[in-house]
């Protein structure tokens, strides 16, 4: 057990907080006394309602949170209230060079077609298994439009703790959290950016270096959380980026932090939904083996190295189109990637802490290993000091 201010307004044993689209890792890591968050960004709202269902289900009544994608700023935002429209618009502007561009380098990487793919395998769930198939088949999850969908289906559940990634959530999204007894969280890359979430009455921000997974800025974890912990005191933050051990849970809590979001240590445990493949190539990633790229979602997002994005960054790219337009344009080409199991070309999310995954363990003991270490941690540093508290006294 690790008390901060964090276990305190959550009730949970443990200040980690696990961002995973896998419902099954969400359930595992709540139920081991931390706090599991469904990232609903990729998922239609039938499967948002349906694996929230799942999720309040298996977590034995502990508390669990939801994490949406609410951009400030993207292509197409707010220009209708019918989605499908609206991505009808937004393909509509696609380039024809990019569009070339994307079908020449299927054709150069020899990556079939849909009709010839192995069918996905039906797990009874909205989507079928796995995220990733469900990010192919709603690609608004990344414009306002698309996150409202997706929270509408959201608030039919008991969350505890609703999260907003790329933009300070809407008045009346924080009305609605409000009413429901939620709290509120928001990912953030910069002071100011905290700054005005807190304006906006966000009760915990979440301080996201570069070195993580996903949508990140440039500025490392070390320096951003004491930044931002000073910059939104009393407030409550949470340390991302970069965490995967309990040595590094203890370095977030001596910056500042309260605890940690983490997300790409969940990919590769026992019960993550990420293809075999893919796992292995994770457990053979090196730190080195990432890099920021737009090429999935338009913006900078940080993923695992592969031929496909070395193209997109290299000298005979088109250059990358804006959210979501870029994910509407190359959906098609990353399902085609996945359903023939070509791992050499995925451009997973991942942060570059991979380099330390090396096993694939029950979550439980991912978030034990991690409480112990910590523990274990503060305690040696404890000792590099003995007199510190009587100095201080
Ligand atoms: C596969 C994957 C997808 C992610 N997608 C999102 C997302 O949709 N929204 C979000 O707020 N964060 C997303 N993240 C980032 C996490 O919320 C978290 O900030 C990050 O993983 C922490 O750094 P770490 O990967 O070093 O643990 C994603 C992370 C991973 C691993």
């Amino acid at each position: 057990m690790l008390k901060t201010r964090l276990t305190q307004m959550f009730g949970i044993e443990a200040p980690i907080f696990a961002f995973t689209h896998c419902r099954e890792t969400v359930a595992a890591v709540s139920r081991a006394g931390g706090m599991g968050i469904y990232g609903a960004a990729t998922f239609a709202p039938e499967r948002v309602d349906a694996d929230l269902a799942w999720i309040a289900a298996n977590v034995e009544g502990k508390p669990f949170g939801v994490d949406l994608m609410m951009p400030q700023k993207s292509d197409g935002k707010g220009t209708t209230a019918d989605a499908g429209a609206l991505e009808e618009a937004l393909r509509q502007g696609i380039p024809q060079a990019h569009r070339d561009f994307t079908a020449s380098l299927l054709e150069q990487f020899q990556v079939p077609g849909l009709d010839t793919a192995p069918p996905v395998e039906d797990d009874g769930r909205p989507g079928g298994r796995g995220w990733r198939h469900s990010w192919y088949d709603f690609k608004l999850g990344a414009v306002e439009t698309g996150a409202r969908l997706q929270l509408e289906a959201a608030l039919r559940h008991p969350i505890a703790f609703l999260v907003t990634a790329l933009g300070t959530p809407p008045p009346d999204v924080r009305a609605l959290a409000r009413a429901r007894g939620m709290k509120l969280g928001a990912l953030v890359g910069s002071a100011k950016h905290a700054r005005q979430h807190v304006e906006a009455g966000v009760d915990v921000i979440i301080a996201q270096g570069t070195e993580a997974a996903a949508h990140t800025g440039e500025i490392s974890t070390l320096v951003l959380v004491p930044e931002i912990a000073r910059a939104v005191a009393p407030v409550p933050v949470l340390a991302a980026g970069g965490i995967g051990s309990g040595e590094q849970l203890a370095a977030a809590l001596a910056l500042g932090a309260e605890g940690a979001w983490t997300g790409s240590i969940w990919l590769a445990c026992a019960e993550s939904d990420e293809p075999p493949e893919v796992v292995e190539r994770l457990l053979a990633a090196r730190s080195s083996d990432t890099l920021r790229s737009r090429c999935r979602t338009g913006k900078p997002l940080r993923q695992l190295k592969s031929p496909w994005s070395a193209a997109w960054e290299g000298p005979d790219s088109p250059g990358m189109l804006p959210m979501p337009t870029q994910h509407i344009l190359t959906a098609e080409a990353e399902e085609r990637i996945q359903r023939h199991r070509r791992a050499d070309l995925t451009t997973i999310p991942v942060g570059q802490v991979v380099g330390a995954m090396d096993s694939v363990r029950p979550a439980a003991e991912i978030l034990q290993a991690l409480v112990t270490d910590c523990a274990r941690t503060i305690a040696r540093m404890g000792r590099l000091a003995p007199h510190a508290n009587e100095e201080q006294a």
